[in-house]
C-alpha cells in the first residue's frame, strides 16, 4: 500500500518511547506475553515513517503523489475516491491515498470528514469501540467495518448480536468474519515445522532431574478464562515451573530477568527443554488463538491447551497437542501428563509430525495460504492493511453497481464474527462474592455488557428527522440516545423514545 503522511511518524515515537519505557519498567516475562503480538504493528508505523521522510505533509485528501501508481484508476478525477473514516486513533494517519488493487480510498483519522458526501465508511477499533461516541447520526451509505484482532477480553460489548450486527464488514479472529485473524500469530508454516528450537527427548529426559514436566509462564494474572485457578489446582497433583508473575514458583536465570538484555532465543531456550507447556489463553472464544498455543509448537515442546473450544480444527495435526477440555478434572490431566513423561514412545507420537514435516490440518494450511496478509513480514500487508482493502474493495464494488443502475450488495455481520460465550469459573475454586479482586470480575462486566447491548437500539424510521438528511428520503439517520437510568446502566433508546434525556 502507499501511504502519505505525518501522523506515524508522531506514533512512532510515541510507540518507540512507550517501548523504551516498557522495556525499561517490565519484567522480560511480561515483555515476551505481548512483544510478539505488537512488533508488526510498530512495523506497520515504521515503513510508512520511512515513507514519509521524503515528502513534506499534504493535508489535501486527494493530493495525487509523483510516483504513486494509481494504475487503472489514474483517469478518474482526483477527488472521486472514497473516504474512509477510522474512528479510532489506530493508525494515527490524518490522510493517506491507499492503492488496493486496482481501485483507491483514502483513509483518515480526521473527524472532521464525519460531515463529508465521499465519507462511505468508518472503521473501527474494537479495543477502543465506545457506543458513547459513535458517529452519529448514520447515514444509509455509511457502512460500518470492524477490526478487532486483540483480546475478546478487551472490549466484551461486542459480542452481543445488537452490537455486532451494527457492522457491515469485520477482520475479527473468527473464521466467520469477512477477514479472518485467526492464524495471526503465526508466520507460517515454516517455523511449525522448524527443528530450530527442538530439543531431543533424550536431553529433555536428563534435564527433568532439575526440571518439571511441565512449565508457566503468565504475567496476565486472573483473566476471564480463570487460567490461573486450574493451574493452581493442577499444581497440587503434578509439579509446574511458574517464572511469571502469576503462581511464580521459579526465578528466571539472572541473565534474562534483566529486561534490558531481554533476548527472546534465550527465553524460548529455557521453555524449549521442558516436555509440556500450559498453553492456556486468557479468554476462551472460538478461534480467539494466539501465541500461547504457537510458540510451543514452533518449540518443540507439547502444548497443553485451554482456550478455543474449536481448537483441533486449527492445530497442525491430530497429534500435536494436549487438550485440557478432555479432562474431566486436573487431577486426570496430571495423571495422563505423568504417563506420558514416563513412556517416551508416547510423548514422541505428540512431536511426531514436527519431525516429520508434517501438517496434515489442511484447514490451517488453506488459511495460511490464502491470507492476505503476513506477520512480522515485510514483504507482505500486513492485517490493518488488509483489513483497509478489505472494506476499500468492498465500497468500490458497491459504487460500481450503482453506477451500472444495480442494486448494492448488503452486507452485515452477525454474531459468529466475535462468537464469546459468558465466562465461567472453575467449580473447584468458587468465587467469593464480595471480594473486589480482579478474577471476581468478568462475569458481572460480561452480564453489564450484555444489559448495556441490549438498550441500543436504532430507529427503523424516524419521520421527523429523516428531512434533515438530503438524498435519502423516507430513510432516517440513526441517532441514539442516551438516557439516565439507575444503576449506572447507560440506556440507548431510538428516537421516538426518552425524549428527557
Ligand atoms: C483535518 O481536516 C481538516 C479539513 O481537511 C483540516 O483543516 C485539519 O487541519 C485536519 N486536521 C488534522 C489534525 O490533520
Ligand atoms: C490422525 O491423522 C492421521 C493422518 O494424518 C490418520 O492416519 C489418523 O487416522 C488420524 N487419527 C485420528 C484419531 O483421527
Ligand atoms: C450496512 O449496515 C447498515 C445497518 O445495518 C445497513 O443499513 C446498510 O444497508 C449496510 N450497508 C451495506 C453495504 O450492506
Amino acid at each position: 500500500m502507499v501511504r502519505i503522511q505525518r501522523g506515524k511518524l508522531l506514533a512512532f515515537c510515541l510507540c518507540v518511547m512507550a517501548t523504551v519505557f516498557l522495556l525499561i519498567t517490565l519484567q522480560v516475562v511480561v515483555e515476551l506475553g505481548k512483544f510478539e503480538g505488537k512488533k508488526f504493528k510498530n512495523s506497520h508505523l515504521k515503513d510508512g515513517h520511512a515513507q514519509m521522510e521524503a515528502e513534506p505533509l499534504h493535508l489535501h485528501p486527494f493530493f495525487n503523489r509523483e510516483g504513486l501508481t494509481l494504475n487503472r484508476k489514474k483517469t478518474l478525477a482526483a477527488d472521486s475516491f472514497p473516504i474512509m473514516l477510522w474512528w479510532s486513533p489506530l493508525t494515527g494517519e490524518t490522510g493517506r491515498l491507499s492503492q488496493c488493487g486496482a481501485d483507491a480510498c483514502f483513509f483518515t483519522i480526521n473527524r472532521t470528514y464525519l460531515h463529508h458526501h465521499r465519507t462511505k465508511a468508518f472503521l473501527f477499533y474494537g479495543t477502543d469501540f465506545s457506543i458513547d461516541s459513535l458517529p452519529l447520526p448514520r447515514k444509509a451509505h455509511h457502512d460500518w467495518a470492524l477490526f478487532h484482532e486483540e483480546s475478546p477480553k478487551n472490549n466484551y460489548k461486542l459480542f452481543h448480536q445488537p452490537v455486532i450486527t451494527l457492522f457491515n464488514y469485520t477482520a475479527t479472529f473468527s473464521r466467520h468474519s469477512h477477514l479472518p485473524l485467526t492464524t495471526q500469530y503465526l508466520e507460517g508454516t515454516e517455523v511449525l515445522t522448524s527443528l530450530r528450537h527442538l530439543v531431543p527427548l533424550r536431553s529433555k529426559n536428563h534435564l527433568r532431574k532439575s526440571l518439571a514436566p511441565l512449565v508457566y509462564v503468565q504475567s496476565d494474572c486472573d483473566p476471564p478464562s480463570d487460567r490461573d485457578s486450574y493451574v493452581r489446582e493442577l499444581m497440587t497433583y503434578i509439579e509446574v515451573d511458574s517464572y511469571g508473575e502469576c503462581l511464580r514458583n521459579k526465578p528466571l536465570p539472572p541473565q534474562l530477568s534483566n529486561p534490558a538484555s531481554m533476548d527472546a532465543d534465550g527465553f524460548f531456550r529455557i521453555l524449549a527443554q521442558y516436555k509440556f507447556i500450559l498453553a492456556f489463553e486468557n479468554a476462551v472464544c472460538d478461534d480467539y488463538i494466539t501465541e500461547k498455543l504457537w510458540r510451543p509448537l514452533k518449540l518443540g515442546v507439547v502444548p497443553v491447551y485451554y482456550g478455543s473450544p474449536s481448537i483441533a480444527d486449527w492445530l497442525p495435526s491430530n497429534r500435536s497437542a494436549i487438550l485440557v477440555s478432555e479432562f474431566s478434572h486436573p487431577r486426570e490431566l496430571a495423571s495422563y501428563i505423568r504417563a506420558l513423561d514416563r513412556d517416551d514412545r508416547r510423548y514422541q507420537a505428540y512431536i511426531e509430525w514436527k519431525l516429520k514435516g508434517e501438517i496434515s490440518n489442511q484447514r490451517l494450511l488453506t488459511a495460511l495460504r490464502e491470507r492476505k496478509w503476513g506477520v512480522q513480514d515485510v514483504k507482505q500487508d500486513n492485517y490493518i492493511d488488509a483489513f483497509e482493502c478489505m472494506v476499500c474493495t468492498k465500497v468500490w464494488d458497491n459504487i460500481r453497481l450503482q453506477e451500472k443502475g444495480l442494486p448494492p450488495k448488503r452486507w452485515q455481520a452477525d454474531v459468529t464474527h466475535l462468537s464469546c460465550p459468558e465466562p465461567t469459573v472453575f467449580a473447584f475454586s468458587p468465587l467469593v462474592p464480595r471480594r473486589r479482586s480482579l478474577r471476581e470480575m468478568w462475569i458481572p462486566s460480561f452480564q453489564q455488557s450484555k444489559k448495556e447491548a441490549r438498550a441500543l437500539s436504532f430507529p427503523v424510521s424516524c419521520p421527523d428527522e429523516s428531512s434533515q438528511e438530503e438524498g435519502s428520503p423516507g430513510r432516517c439517520p440513526y441517532t441514539l440516545k442516551q438516557v439516565s437510568i439507575p444503576s449506572e446502566e447507560l440506556m440507548l433508546s431510538n428516537c421516538g423514545a426518552g425524549e428527557d434525556s
